[in-house]
């Protein structure tokens, strides 16, 4: 079976320890947008991983890793990863891992970009600043320069030199900036295309041989389905398509071999960066929430804004991904609380809006609308089947199912890969 993991919130719903869950029964993990904005963690004993570009599944020995073509890779970034985790005696080789030719390559340019221009902004997007926004714009402008261009050093050396005729022009005149050697851009990327060329591989050829093998694949979705840059809280999103219609663009497999979408959320709600956030916790739950789930970014290590759970947005999520199963994430986060909320609706002007609207304006100013339900005010720690929930645990967990009209299949109650109950 080949299954999709999307976010359907503001990314960050704990992703990753479901790859790493689900990945231990398919063959492959794919990875297909986003960059090194993304942050996956995964804790294994007394160890915690931070996946940025490779995908969550390379802790598994014998599992295929694959980024797809419509991540864009930061070479430097992505061999740091690398090294990193061979330092702490993971195998990463080009057996078990494999990169498309395609992918668009983060440039010096890219990162200094996203940050003039997020600090020339009145409405800042709390972008990572780690080029992704102005590397898509270079793919979409048609003047992107792609992995595979790294092992020929004549298509670089051209591409390169037109790209720095008009950036060094902008950095110059818009910015104020120096402007940027070509020799030393082209040397570094020259190296490191030696250095990733064993990896670089035809991933749609690759993958799609692999599912008419009978193999199975896991879709891994970076970021949520919020940052979407179509159904997003537009301006405030990422450059990708984090929905599950990036992973057929994202990866050349067509969407009629992707047999199961599962949405993870997490059991309230949290956003990095700006934007509007109609739950968003106003003081004192929204440090306890933070300290208890440690809700600091894993790329940047900025806090995180906190607030309730929203199944106006969730529900809307679950449409665009066809959402088969859901996996709610830190559920023992809330464990102390007397009572929990969920939103189910929101008033504006008067009006009661029970679908996300499309107007930007409504959701920034929307007032939520709330239910409220007991808590369990007990640990979940150790919890592994479901009856054995409180059942005030199992009335929030039924209550998502009815609001949502989606099976909750997984629900995690802590950091650790056994932490969690499958139903
Ligand atoms: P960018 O993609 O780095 O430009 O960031 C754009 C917006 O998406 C900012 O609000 C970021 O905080 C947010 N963002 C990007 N990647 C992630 C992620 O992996 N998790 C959560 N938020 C993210």
């Amino acid at each position: 079976m080949n299954i999709a993991v999307v976010g359907a919130q503001w990314g960050d719903e704990g992703k990753g320890k479901l790859i790493d869950i689900l990945s231990k029964d398919t063959d492959l993990t794919v990875r297909y947008q986003g960059g090194n904005n993304a942050g996956h963690t995964v804790v294994v004993g007394d160890q915690e991983y931070v996946f940025h570009l490779l995908p969550s599944a390379i802790l598994h020995k014998s599992k295929v890793c694959v980024i797809g073509n419509g991540v864009v890779v930061d070479p430097k970034a992505l061999l740091g990863e690398i090294e990193d985790l061979q330092k702490r005696g993971l195998k990463i080789t080009p057996n078990n891992l494999k990169i498309s030719g395609l992918c668009h390559i983060v440039l010096p340019y890219h990162r200094i970009l996203d940050g003039l221009r997020e600090s020339k902004r009145k409405n800042k997007i709390g972008t990572t600043g780690r080029g992704i926004g102005p590397c898509y714009a270079d793919k979409v402008a048609r003047c992107g320069i792609r992995m595979i261009d790294l092992l020929n050093p004549r298509l670089l050396k051209s591409k390169l030199e037109d790209n720095l005729t008009e950036k060094n022009e902008i950095f110059e005149k818009v910015y104020g900036k120096k402007n940027f050697s070509f020799g030393d851009i082209y040397n570094e990327y020259l190296n490191y295309g030696k250095k990733l060329g064993p990896y670089v591989a035809d991933t749609v050829i690759y993958l799609n041989a692999a599912i008419d093998k009978k193999k199975s694949i896991l879709f891994e979705g970076a970021q949520g389905t919020f940052l979407d840059i179509d159904f997003g809280t537009y301006p405030f999103v990422t450059s990708s398509n984090s929905i599950v219609g990036g992973a057929c663009s994202g990866t050349g497999v067509p969407p009629t071999k992707i047999d199961k979408v599962i949405a993870c959320v997490k059991a309230y709600t949290t956003r990095v960066g700006e934007g509007p956030f109609p739950t968003e916790f106003s003081t004192g739950l929204k440090e306890d929430i933070r300290t208890r789930g440690n809700e600091y970014g894993a790329t940047t290590g900025r806090p995180r804004r906190c607030g309730w759970f929203d199944s106006i947005l969730v529900r809307y999520s679950l449409i665009i991904n066809g959402v088969s199963e859901l996996a709610i994430m830190k559920l023992d986060v809330l464990d102390h609380l007397p009572a929990i909320k969920i939103c189910t609706a929101y008033r504006y002007k008067g009006k009661i809006y029970k679908q996300f609207p499309m107007d930007f304006e409504v959701l920034s100013k929307a007032q939520p609308i709330y239910e409220e339900l007991p808590g369990w005010n007990t640990s979940l720690r150790g919890i592994r089947q479901y009856a054995k929930l409180p059942s005030n645990a199992r009335r929030y967990i039924e209550r998502f199912e009815e609001l949502l009209k989606v099976r909750v299949k997984y629900i995690s109650i802590g950091t650790k890969r056994d932490e969690i109950i499958v139903r």
